[in-house]
């Protein structure tokens, strides 16, 4: 039986993963901070565990639930937005702590493992947010374009020891994470300049939780299956709602022309010129 041990697994595209892994027979090692939202993976069959990606005993201890791993998927993150200036620094260090060092701390205690098998596939979900930064995500982006090079650079490390590492770059998805998003869009706005824009980004994160064309978890979660068991897996997997379209226009339309659809895209007027001392 195969194993995969997935970080992030109490909500959303970990929590599917868990399913669909279960599902087709594999067993599931599914860790996150919060048991009681696992609970249902546990009466499929799951075996879940407290983890924590920012401890690093934590994810010690999660590896050393098995002796043999042949997927790792991380999927432990979520989104620290509001202005750069506003974000406090302690909370900006645990955005790049999670998304990026969350990572990496679990492939420090997993590539040995996979190295022992001489196989061995390790899956970040990242975002095609790492690839374009949309408006007052500043931090959050910073985190996600880390983590594209985090793959790519594991990737043409652990190759040469039989070990795939593959990137899932999902556009906007339906889980937790758009309410997690606005509510840290919000705090961090409260009494600044950016108030207003901060308000209205977080309302459209809070509709698009119930806007019929957003990507759904299972759909992230069939993309995770495909680069776990696919013969010849991609590098990198692009989909879900809006994902190609940012990035494409990230890389077709000029710098002043990309920031004023940024802002559309929001609802927010293009030639606003903003002001005030807060
Ligand atoms: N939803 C989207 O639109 C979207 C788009 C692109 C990329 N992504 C990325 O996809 C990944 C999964 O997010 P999601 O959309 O499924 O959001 P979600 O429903 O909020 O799930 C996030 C998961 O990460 C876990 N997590 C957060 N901090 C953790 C920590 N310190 N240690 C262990 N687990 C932790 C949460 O569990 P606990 O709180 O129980 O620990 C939860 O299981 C994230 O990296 C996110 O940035 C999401």
């Amino acid at each position: 039986m195969k194993t995969v041990l997935i970080a992030g697994a109490s909500s959303g595209i970990g929590f599917e993963a868990a399913k669909l892994f279960l599902k087709n027979g594999w067993r599931v090692l599914a860790g996150a901070r919060n048991q009681t939202r696992m609970q249902p993976l546990a009466e499929l069959g799951a075996e879940i565990f407290p983890l924590d990606v920012c401890d690093a005993q934590s994810c010690k201890d999660a590896a050393a639930r098995c002796d043999r791993i042949d997927v790792l998927v991380n999927c432990a993150g979520y989104g620290q937005y509001g202005p750069i200036e506003c974000v406090k620094e302690e909370d900006a260090k645990r955005q790049m702590d999670t998304n990026v060092f969350g990572i990496v701390r679990m492939v420090q205690e997993v590539a040995p493992i996979m190295r022992k098998q001489g196989s061995g596939r390790i899956i970040n979900i990242t975002s095609c947010g790492g690839m374009a930064t949309t408006y007052l995500g500043g931090w959050y982006h910073m985190s996600k374009y880390a983590a594209e090079s985090l793959c790519d650079a594991l990737r043409m490390e652990l190759k040469p020891f039989g070990i795939r590492v593959i990137a899932i770059e999902p556009g906007l998805v339906k889980t937790g994470w758009e309410a997690i998003t606005a509510d840290h869009l919000e705090r961090a706005g409260e009494g600044t300049v950016y108030e207003a824009d901060c308000k209205t980004v977080a309302a459209v994160y809070r509709a698009a939780a119930s806007w019929d064309a957003v990507t759904k978890p299972e759909t992230a979660a069939k993309k995770i299956y495909c680069a776990a068991t696919a013969a010849h897996p991609k590098a990198r997997y692009l989909f879900g709602f809006g994902g190609r379209a940012l990035v494409a226009a990230r890389r077709l339309l000029s710098a002043g022309i990309y920031d004023a659809v940024m802002r559309k895209m929001f609802g927010l007027k293009v030639t606003k010129k903003l002001s005030g001392t807060a």
